[in-house]
């Protein structure tokens, strides 16, 4: 891996009530004694975020929220706004997820005001693209990941870029112990890489790429070896501790 700091970052999706998420945290706290040479971000629901965050205060792990509303307060029930997150302690927020896109209809355009809204709200982004099964069968793969990212590349300058983490998430990988190939999962993270350094060049070097979709235990070690994969987004593996803590070991060792 080259000079980026890996990453691995669990998606507890619509899992864990507050005790449960505390335990996972003690425990992990108890292994993760100093700063790692790996980003360990977890995103959790909403109602754990506060109390996780009082029993993040090594500053080890970092917190992450799975959504927000684009807008930092006002009449929109049951939303949440980059100024709550904040007010918890958040510093990443996952944006564009697959199922954020697919089961809650959210587009590109909305995709990009909670981007920018977040940037502004100081929650860096970690930005998920990727394609369903039938766009990659049909060999649309690059189209659709040029059209979640065009947007972005409209919008972003170099310093706003170097907050976020992308995250190549094969929609059809998902949660379905299926996982893209080590040579679709590197010409597609070098395809991302490229495009986006195309607008920004500086960024060729330093861009964060996870990838995401089943990631488990058994094919950590080979999905990390692939060139241009910086880390994992994680969600059924993310959800024991003692699964995630020897995929943040994985990583590490290839370091
Ligand atoms: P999975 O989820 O690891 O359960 O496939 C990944 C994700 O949705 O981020």
């Amino acid at each position: 891996m080259d000079n980026r700091i890996p990453v691995v970052a669990a998606n507890w999706k619509m899992n864990k009530t507050i005790s449960e998420g505390k335990l996972f945290v003690e425990i992990l706290n108890n292994k993760i004694l100093y700063k790692p040479e790996v980003d360990i971000i977890l995103c959790a629901s909403y109602p754990l975020l506060f109390q996780m965050n009082l029993l993040l205060d090594s500053g080890n792990i970092q917190l992450g929220a799975q959504n927000m509303h684009w807008e930092l307060s006002g009449p929109f029930t049951g939303e949440v706004s980059p100024l709550m997150l904040k007010s918890c302690g958040v510093q990443w927020v996952i944006l564009g997820h697959s199922e954020r896109r697919h089961l809650f209809h959210e587009t590109d355009e909305t995709i990009m005001k909670k981007v920018i809204s977040a940037l502004k709200s100081g929650i860096k982004p970690i930005f998920c693209v990727g394609e369903k099964i039938d766009e990659r069968k049909s060999g649309r793969t690059e189209e659709v990941l040029e059209r979640q990212l065009s947007g972005l590349l409209e919008t972003i300058n170099e310093v706003e870029l170097n907050r976020f983490i992308f995250a190549y998430e094969p929609v059809w990988a998902i949660g379905t112990g299926e996982n893209a190939t080590p040579s679709q999962v590197k010409i597609t993270h070098r395809f991302i890489r490229e495009r986006i350094s195309r607008r920004i060049p500086e960024c060729l070097e330093k861009l964060r790429i996870i990838y995401g979709g089943s990631v488990n235990l058994d094919n950590a070690k080979e999905l990390i070896e692939i060139e241009g994969v910086d880390g994992f987004l994680i969600g059924g593996a993310s959800l024991e501790v003692e699964s995630f803590e020897k995929i943040i070991n994985i990583v590490k060792e290839n370091e």
